[in-house]
């Protein structure tokens, strides 16, 4: 496993982080400790969470669930200090989250007591915003996606608010860094630019989505990452099990995440199976695991910090684990960019 500095703090995570968005639904309680045991065994030191989670499905009645098991592991074991613990204030629109308000100082002030109090600890490593107020072309955006509504100077003091109140975060010992999630290249920009004017925290981090079917970082989002050390952590860089292989031919393991999730959250049309395919054909063609190849892929990009990987089981989590050990040699990247040059951007 290879530790990577978060941005231009000095925090180093593993290459692959632990995501938690199953546990508190699809996983219990007893199961969430147990990928966590595992994960710090076998090298990890990141997890990441979310005041909403868990998810697939999100609802009123388990909302802060996923929070509150690591939150049991930290008080059973006593290894806060093993991990960097990342969480995220929900974004706007989730009316059982604070009304479904916007981010604004006043909602991170309660959303993060509220995680501490159910992390059982009195720091976060990494506090990130779920996505912006204003939207962006994230979530499957993307096919419509029109700033054209937004104001302006409303974007920047809002950014300008949040990054104080965050800087009153950090001095307070709250936080120790701050992201971003589902954030655009210019958005990103304007906190790197605030946060230097007025010697705000600087992001280190932007949690999108990245796999080999949703390439967007690669274009002017993989600039701002060089030239700012903001680096990825990509979500879904299994394309919630797709590039796994175990849809192949048709199947559909009883409970996996497309027999609970038809669509995925938007991801699944016609045009994207026969891609899924093609991937899966390189992994076999090169007798590597398809999971660990989609992850390794991740890994290997220039802009990535840490893959964020989601399990529901430990067999699992062992397999996806096993990437960290996998370096994909120049044939195989070069069959991975034929099929990416005839399907760039799948769903
Ligand atoms: N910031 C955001 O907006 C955002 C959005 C989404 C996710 N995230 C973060 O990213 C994490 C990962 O997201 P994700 O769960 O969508 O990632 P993913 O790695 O693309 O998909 C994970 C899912 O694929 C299946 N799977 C994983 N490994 C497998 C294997 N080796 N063999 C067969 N099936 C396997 C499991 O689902 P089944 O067993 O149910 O099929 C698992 O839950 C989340 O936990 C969360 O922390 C963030």
């Amino acid at each position: 496993m290879e530790y990577r500095k978060l941005g231009r703090s000095d925090i180093e995570v593993s290459e692959i982080c632990l995501g938690s968005m199953t546990w508190g639904t699809q996983n219990s309680e007893a199961e969430g400790h147990a990928q966590i045991d595992y994960a710090l065994d076998h090298g990890v030191n990141f997890i990441d969470t979310a005041e909403l989670y868990p998810s697939n499905p999100m609802s009123a009645e388990t909302v802060g669930r996923t929070e509150e098991i690591i939150g049991t592991w930290v008080a059973k074991t006593g290894r806060r200090d093993e991990v960097v613990l990342a969480t995220k204030v929900a974004g706007n629109g989730i009316d059982y989250i604070q009304d479904g308000i916007d981010i604004s100082p006043e909602k991170i002030r309660l959303s993060l007591d509220s995680s501490l109090r159910k992390l059982q600890t009195d720091y976060v490593d990494l506090y990130q915003l779920h996505w912006p107020n204003r939207g962006s072309y994230h979530f499957r955006q993307n096919w419509k996606f029109d700033p054209g509504g937004q104001n302006t100077q409303q974007t920047l003091d809002h950014i300008h608010a949040v990054l104080e109140y965050l800087g009153d975060l950090v001095a307070a010992g709250k936080i120790r860094t701050i992201g971003l999630s589902n954030e655009t290249c210019w958005g990103t920009s304007q906190f790197l630019q605030i946060a230097a004017a007025h010697d705000f925290p600087r992001v280190v981090s932007l949690q999108n989505e990245y796999s080999l079917m949703y390439r967007s970082h690669d274009l002017d989002l993989a600039e701002l990452s060089h030239h700012e050390q903001v680096g990825l952590l990509p979500y879904s860089p299994l394309a919630c099990g797709m590039l796994t292989g175990k849809y192949e031919n048709g199947a559909r393991p009883a409970g996996s995440r497309l027999t609970t999730n038809p669509d995925l959250w938007g991801r699944v049309n016609d045009g994207v199976w026969p891609v899924i395919d093609q991937y899966v054909g390189v992994a076999r063609k090169h007798g590597i695991d398809p999971a660990q190849m989609a992850i390794a892929f991740c890994n290997q990009r220039p802009f990535v910090t840490s893959s964020i990987i989601g399990a529901t089981s430990v067999e699992q989590l062992a397999v996806n684990l096993g990437a960290a050990e996998l370096e994909l040699g120049d044939e195989v990247l070069e069959d991975i960019h034929q099929v990416y040059r005839q399907h760039p951007i799948p769903y």
